[in-house]
């Protein structure tokens, strides 16, 4: 280390660019080492990761056998043109086969979540020949042009009008979404697929290549459908002859409690599926569009306008093997929907104790706590879109003070820790959140 604290912060600030933020208000905690859910400042501070960072270090810090898959490629050879072929990349293609639920796919390789929703969306249309992608409002598909558009997350608003041929749809948020109001969550879902049929009749639909919705919701909020809703999805897809593409970017690999947040619906037939974060644990960046054995033939004869430098990646292609022989050998996918029971056992004690918290939503370790101003008007502790408000600027500050790295955005609280997190862990992070929780029921307008 030839950098303290201050130093390192200083420089970060000066010569470098923060995402999504004002520059002024960037006020970065630091890094040293990282082990397993912990990482620690340069000054000796631990941190519980209760976010795997950006929901995407899923096997958790420092892995061995990653880390030593990643050097044994990097003395053989670190890249090669992606027209050459190697054996990290057959491996790769071979097991991803084994666990995508698609019949026969076969994968183009990129370097992350939004090259691997570009190269869907180009794919879609190509097999098509048809232009429009419908999305939902929250969505969030990265940061491209062409991914920040599908987005319905307000992100994208400071990119409009963006590509002209997305078309939103309103998704699943019982909770708050007006359709539900009086209404079961099976009859509300129903409406919501109605609406979206009746969008691609507007929108003409044999113009519609595709509908593309994230597998399990993730930065969206954990604002998922149930059976009604996916079922719905898949007839419209089916009687229009659209595509479904998956985006599992974030819910893929054991962060739902299955390999992959479709799964959970097994009756759903993606036609596409978009992979990254934890393909690789983020070790190295890795990207994955996957395809159906039709539109993978499709390509045979008609030339597949798709390429990056880094496609296929070789030490991203070994690191993602090494991944998901860990996810194997230490049973992740299983881990994370037992641990997941246990977390949320311990959030909804949470959600009796503290009024502030309106709703607790998700499954395996991919939960979301929701805080309110009150609990009967549902009022929002930080209002949708806006900077963060008092309270959930507080309750930021006393977890980061007491040692616990997560995402807060608006009103919610991420809790998405690494898929190998012990119960006493999970008992550690909740303790922490608990203190915080005390802060924000202060603002608690009973
Ligand atoms: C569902 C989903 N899709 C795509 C992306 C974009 O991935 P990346 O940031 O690797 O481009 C993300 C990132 O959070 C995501 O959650």
């Amino acid at each position: 280390m030839t950098m303290n604290h201050a130093e390192m912060v200083e420089k970060n600030r000066k010569f470098t660019l923060a995402s999504w933020k004002t520059q002024a208000g960037w006020d970065p905690i630091t890094i040293e080492k990282a082990e397993g859910v912990y990482f620690w400042d340069v000054e000796g501070k631990k941190y519980l990761d209760w976010s795997s960072q950006l929901i995407n270090v899923n096997i958790g810090h420092g892995n061995k056998h990653v880390i030593e898959a990643i050097q044994e490629q990097l003395v053989k050879f670190c890249y090669c043109s992606p027209s050459i072929a190697t054996e990290a990349r057959a491996r790769l293609g071979e097991l991803l086969r084994e666990i995508i639920p698609i019949n026969n796919c076969k994968v183009f390789f990129s370097n992350g979540g939004a090259e691997a929703v570009e190269n869907a969306m180009k794919m879609a249309r190509l097999f098509t020949g048809r232009q429009k992608i419908i999305t939902r409002y929250r969505s969030y598909h990265g940061a491209t042009f062409g991914a920040m558009t599908a987005g319905g997350d307000p992100r994208r608003l400071a990119n409009e009008p963006g590509i002209p041929w997305i078309r939103y749809v309103h998704g699943p948020y019982p909770y708050r979404n007006p359709i539900y109001r009086g209404r079961t969550v099976e009859e509300g879902e129903k409406i919501l697929a109605d609406l979206i049929e009746e969008t691609i009749h507007y929108e003409g639909p044999k113009n519609v290549a595709a509908i593309m919705l994230e597998g399990y919701s993730g930065s969206s909020g954990i604002l998922q459908g149930g059976k009604v809703f996916w079922d719905r999805i898949q007839e419209i897809c089916d009687n229009n002859h659209i595509l479904l593409i998956i985006d599992e970017v974030m819910s893929g690999f054991g962060r739902t409690g299955e390999w992959f947040g479709i799964n959970h619906q097994p009756q759903v037939k993606p036609d596409i599926i978009c992979l990254a974060k934890g393909i690789t644990s983020a070790y190295v960046p890795l990207g994955a569009t996957a395809v159906s054995g039709k539109i993978a033939s499709y390509f045979d004869d008609n030339v597949l306008w798709c390429g990056l430098t880094n496609s296929s990646q070789t030490l991203g292609c070994a690191a993602a093997v090494a991944n998901i022989e860990v996810y194997r050998r230490e049973n992740l996918i299983e881990r994370s929907r037992k641990m997941g029971e246990i977390l949320n056992a311990e959030l909804m004690k949470l959600k009796e104790k503290h009024l502030s918290i309106g709703e607790i939503r998700g499954i395996g370790l991919h939960f979301i706590i929701e805080l309110v101003k009150n609990r009967e008007t549902r009022e929002p502790m930080s209002p949708f879109n806006s900077a963060l408000t008092e309270p959930m600027q507080k309750v930021g500050k006393i977890l980061q003070k007491n040692g616990l790295s997560t995402l807060i955005r608006w009103n919610w609280i991420f809790c998405t820790p690494p898929l190998i997190i012990t119960k006493e862990q999970i008992q550690e992070g909740i303790n922490i959140i608990d203190e915080a929780l005390n802060e924000a029921d202060k603002f608690y307008q009973g």
